[in-house]
């Protein structure tokens, strides 16, 4: 509010993003991984960053481990909850592209609303939404962490995909089908975007 911002002046930063950019040797954006639990967002957003990270980039994911953990902790799984916890993300991976790095973030993230509001936080050609579609028969089949089981017995509630819907993303950069490619060749779709887009 007003009275809370009075005395705060802003200074001009006498280093950009450009110069940032310029130093690290490629441009920054934000890779946002979407989809459903088990779907693989994860698993592919850390072999990207193994991959740009190899090659001499600067990134940084953020997901569960350092975000509910961390900076979100206390939010729950409501969609009021949902919306604040991928608005504080999208506002951090917008701090992050100013500071030159390549941003992965992997977040369920399943409304179209709250991702939209990350993609306007950045600037045009800097969000990259990647769907990592899997269809849920396969992510329960999966379900790695047994949370799709306590789903369906109740013991979970407002989970995505059970209790909670999953807005697939309308018009996403690209579509990854995780049973259908290795994650080698997911990683190489998302390297080949950023090439082709002049990022790397
Ligand atoms: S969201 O919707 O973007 O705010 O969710 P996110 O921050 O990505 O957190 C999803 C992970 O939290 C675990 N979990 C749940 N997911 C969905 N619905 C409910 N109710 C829920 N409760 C806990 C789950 O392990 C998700 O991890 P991933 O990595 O997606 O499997």
């Amino acid at each position: 509010s007003r009275e809370l911002t009075a005395n705060i002046v802003w200074h001009a930063a006498t280093v950009n993003k450009e110069e940032r950019q310029k130093r690290a040797g490629h441009k920054s954006c934000v890779i946002w991984f979407t989809g459903l639990s088990g779907a693989g967002k994860s698993t592919l957003a850390n072999a990207v960053e193994y991959e740009l990270h190899q090659r001499g980039l600067a990134s940084y994911v953020l997901d569960g481990d350092n975000i509910r953990h961390g900076l979100n902790r206390g939010l729950g799984f409501g969609a009021e909850d949902r919306k604040e916890n991928i608005r504080r993300i999208g506002e951090v991976a917008k701090l992050f592209v100013d500071a030159g790095v390549i941003t992965l973030t992997a977040f369920i993230s399943p409304f179209q609303e709250d991702r939209d509001l990350a993609r306007s936080l950045v600037e045009d050609g800097e969000f990259v939404e990647v769907y990592v579609k899997c269809p849920l028969e396969e992510c329960e089949r999966r379900d790695v962490k047994g949370l799709y089981q306590k789903a369906r017995a109740g013991e979970i509630g407002q989970f995505t995909g059970i209790s909670s819907p999953y807005e697939e993303p309308a018009s996403p950069e690209l579509v990854i089908e995780s049973g259908e490619l290795s994650v080698e060749e997911s990683v190489q779709v998302v390297i080949d975007y950023l090439r082709q887009k002049g990022i790397i």
